[in-house]
């Protein structure tokens, strides 16, 4: 028997949205092969590869301080005679490309969303010259069909089934970054799932921009959903993100028909100022929206519903702020994201009038945030008493703990032995905190 190579460290940090993440893992996926081997520090890696996002302009400049930090490093391990390759990916690598290496020297490589297939070849390459700058001039499909096998490591998995956007919302960067909406075959899309149902996945969150937007099966997202219902094994759907518009029929009827959809959607309306909609160009209005959460709840009355806000769009006056709250009290949200407006150059509200002053923004976020935490507390706090079937994927943080996920999403402790790990077992929930629920005891081992 010979001996292995000994293992390369490879640290990634992602940063951003779930599809940076389901990338982060077919990134490691792809270097597995060359023997390199997932480490949680920076500091004796071989390849540092960063993963950032390209959202809002703190995203974008937490990348840079990272990046200084790991210079530091790499000028120390240069001193001690070896080397250390920095690769920047994802958004930011699409949005900014060869200014990211002027900005900061260390960085070896750049790498758009559309080319990690050709990660192995780009790192033999840079270690032989220095820079190269890869950015989304290729088919998507070119990427999935070159990714190899994945190897889940728990009983939840992502998977992207749609990529990038033709929305065009006026202050965001994702059509640009991400380009045009594109959907994965359903077939192939049926063999990863297939793939990761056999290896003890149980639930599976399909991932997209525009995830609703899905078109690669007959019947749209709702088609796909039906498919991937009857793998066995699967016992649970979730979508993500999914846009107002694209909320169809036959999508709202599957959250009434197919059991493995789980009650719980993350819909974002981003203001609920018609004005402020309309500058968006988000195409929806706050009353077709309302009206959109009560077909949904008549398909599905259980289900909860969680959302993206953005405060301090430009030309967004006290009155619109004030609807954006009306908005949030009528539909009542068990969750959300909210976001100070952060201008990114190249979109068209970067450039509109009536930019809102921070101070507004941050008033304005914190009054946003505290009557959502208010619901987010009442939602959990609903929950008390009740059974709910709780999905458990790891061991707690104390001995004897064990931690899982309840259909809407909220994570569940509970004193139970490792072997309920990966099941699906009905718990009594005793009582609720801001962020996650404790249960009393399992009922019945489903
Ligand atoms: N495709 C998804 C979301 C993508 S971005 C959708 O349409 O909902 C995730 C969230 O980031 C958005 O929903 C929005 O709330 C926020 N966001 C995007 N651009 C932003 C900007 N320029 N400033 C502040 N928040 C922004
Ligand atoms: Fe951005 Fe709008 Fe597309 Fe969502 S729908 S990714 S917010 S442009
Ligand atoms: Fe960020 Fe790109 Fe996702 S900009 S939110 S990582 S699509």
């Amino acid at each position: 028997m010979s001996a292995a190579p000994p293992a390369r460290r490879l640290y990634i940090k992602t940063y951003g949205c779930q599809m940076n993440v389901y990338d982060s893992e077919r990134m490691a996926d792809v270097l597995a092969p060359l023997g390199y081997a997932m480490s949680d520090r920076p500091d004796d890696a071989a390849l540092a590869v960063l993963n950032p996002c390209h959202i809002r302009d703190q995203a974008t400049e937490k990348v840079y301080s990272e990046l200084g930090q790991i210079r530091l490093m790499k000028l120390a391990r240069a001193e001690a005679g070896e080397v250390m390759t920095v690769a920047v990916a994802g958004c930011v690598a699409q949005a900014e490309g060869e200014e990211i290496m002027r900005r900061q020297p260390a960085v070896d490589l750049v790498v758009g969303p559309q080319a990690y297939h050709q990660l192995p070849e780009l790192i033999a390459r840079t270690h032989r010259a220095r820079g190269e700058s890869l950015a989304c001039d290729f088919e998507p499909q070119a990427k999935f069909d070159a990714l190899p096998a994945r190897r889940p490591s728990g009983v939840t998995a992502f998977l992207t089934v749609q990529e990038g956007c033709d929305k065009f919302c006026t202050f965001c960067v994702v059509p640009y970054t991400r380009g045009a909406e594109w959907s994965r075959p359903a077939a192939d899309i049926e063999t990863e799932a297939r793939g990761l149902a056999e290896r003890g996945v149980r639930e599976v969150t399909l991932l997209g921009q525009n995830v609703n937007a899905y078109d690669g099966a007959e019947g749209g997202l709702a088609g796909l959903v039906r498919r991937l219902a009857a793998i066995p094994g699967l016992d649970r759907i979730r979508y993500t993100t999914s846009h107002p518009r694209d909320m169809d029929d036959a999508l709202i009827a599957a959250h009434g028909e197919v059991e493995a959809l789980m009650p719980y959607l993350h819909l974002p309306v981003q203001s609920g100022s018609d004005r402020i909609l309309r500058a968006m160009n988000r195409g929806h209005g706050a009353k077709s929206y309302l009206a959109l959460v009560e077909r949904i709840r008549a398909a599905r009355p259980d289900l909860a519903l969680s959302s993206d806000f953005i405060v301090g769009f430009p030309g967004e006056r006290e009155e619109d702020f004030e609807a954006t709250l009306d908005l949030i009290r009528a539909v009542g949200f068990a969750g959300a994201f909210s976001f100070k407006y952060s201008p990114r150059p190249g979109t068209p509200a970067a450039a509109m009038p009536g930019q809102v002053p921070e101070d507004v923004k941050s008033e304005r976020l914190a009054r946003l945030q505290a009557l959502l935490e208010t619901q987010q507390r009442a939602f959990n706090a609903a929950q008390a008493g009740k059974v709910l079937p709780v999905l458990f994927e790891k061991s707690g943080r104390y001995p004897g703990q064990i931690i899982g996920r309840s259909p809407y999403l909220q994570a569940v402790y509970l004193e139970a032995p490792d072997r309920l790990i990966g099941q699906i077992v009905a718990v009594e929930i005793n009582r609720a905190g801001p962020n996650s629920l404790v249960g009393a005891r399992v009922l019945e081992t489903a």
